[in-house]
């Protein structure tokens, strides 16, 4: 029985992977930081139906405690570690920079430091982001593997020293270190407060009179949306090659935060145009207005293909919220 470790579990992409790697039969950890109401961390897990799994652990820890993953790297051992645990929403990244700062850079280093000591041998995913490439681009409009990395939000900066420290130890101690370079996904387990999922309570909230209209930023940024089932089996995918690499994960289409609007409305034969207003107060700082990847590299090397298109992953999502 393979054995991995999760750090991050609670979260959208945590859950998934752990459904995906009990269902291939491994045993999982899975780190859970404390919260008052500890249904909060669990919520996920009993969602995809896995709460209670008996190869399913789940422990007290933090990223940024160094002691807690430690320990439980030393005693689990484990094959693979997959590192998820992040201050993920770019925008909190600029009202939280320091907490941010700690966990999305700090928290890398701890992971790949409990390792080298305590299990080198462990296969080590680490969730980079295509929020590290920020404005720049290729000329043809895509970014791939190559794509200079220039960031423009503190959650940016902080995953592009995690993507660096992760390729400096797979160079200086021969560890098996993988970089994804994920693009936006998504999933009736997204956060409410990704525009998503924003949308489609909102949209479904107007539906049953139980608000008015729906306040979004900007809605000329455009982002490559993909399922998350599909990015944690390329996570997985990554780690089962035969040696460490980086790579791009992403559909290759782009659709702007107003096709979004238009797309979940329409589901429920609704003109966003009626009820969508545009709050400045979710502006970004500084904004990343189009995001659209080219993920050549990962479907020819490991032969990884997304299997959700946009309007099937927006279809389940209002669905599932239904
Ligand atoms: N959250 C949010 N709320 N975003 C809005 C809103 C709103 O009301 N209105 C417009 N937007 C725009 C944002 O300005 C951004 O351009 C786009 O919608 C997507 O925002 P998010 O869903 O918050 O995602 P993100 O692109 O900032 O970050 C996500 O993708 C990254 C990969 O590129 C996160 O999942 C990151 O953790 C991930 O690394």
């Amino acid at each position: 029985m393979k054995k991995a470790i999760i750090t991050g579990i609670s979260g959208q992409d945590g859950s998934y992977l752990a459904e995906f790697l009990l269902e291939k039969g491994y045993a999982v950890w899975g780190i859970l930081r404390r919260h008052s109401q500890p249904e909060y961390q669990s919520n996920r897990l009993e969602e995809a139906g896995i709460y209670g799994h008996p190869s399913l652990h789940l422990v007290y820890g933090d990223i940024t405690d160094f002691s807690s993953l430690c320990h439980l790297v030393k005693d689990v051992q484990p094959d693979e570690i997959y590192n998820l645990a992040a201050q993920s929403h770019v925008k909190i990244s600029f009202d939280q920079p320091v907490f941010t700062t700690k966990a999305d850079g700090e928290g890398v280093l701890n992971v790949l430091e409990a390792a080298r000591l305590g299990c080198p041998t462990a296969r080590i995913y680490q969730a980079g982001s295509s929020e590290m490439f920020g404005n720049e681009c290729d000329a043809d409009g895509y970014r791939r593997e190559t794509t200079r990395m220039v960031p423009v939000s503190p959650y940016g900066c902080a995953k592009l020293y995690g993507y660096n420290l992760a390729k400096v130890y797979r160079s200086s101690y021969d560890m098996f270190v993988s970089n994804g370079i994920l693009f936006n996904h998504e999933s009736p387990r997204r956060g409410l407060n990704f525009v998503t999922n924003k949308v489609v309570v909102g949209c479904i909230n107007i539906a049953r009179g139980k608000q008015a209209t729906l306040a979004l930023g900007n809605l000329d940024a455009s982002r490559d949306w993909g399922h998350a089932k599909d990015y944690v089996r390329a996570m997985w995918m990554m780690l089962q090659h035969d040696e460490p690499d980086d790579f791009v994960c992403a559909t290759g289409e782009a659709h702007s935060v107003r096709d979004l609007c238009e797309e979940v409305f329409s589901e429920l034969d609704m003109d966003y145009r009626d009820f969508v207003i545009v709050d400045p107060k979710f502006f970004r700082p500084t904004e990343l207005h189009d995001l659209k990847g080219d993920s050549s590299k990962i479907r020819e090397v490991l032969g990884w293909e997304p299997e959700y298109t946009f309007r099937q992953m927006i279809e389940e999502m209002v669905k599932a919220r239904l």
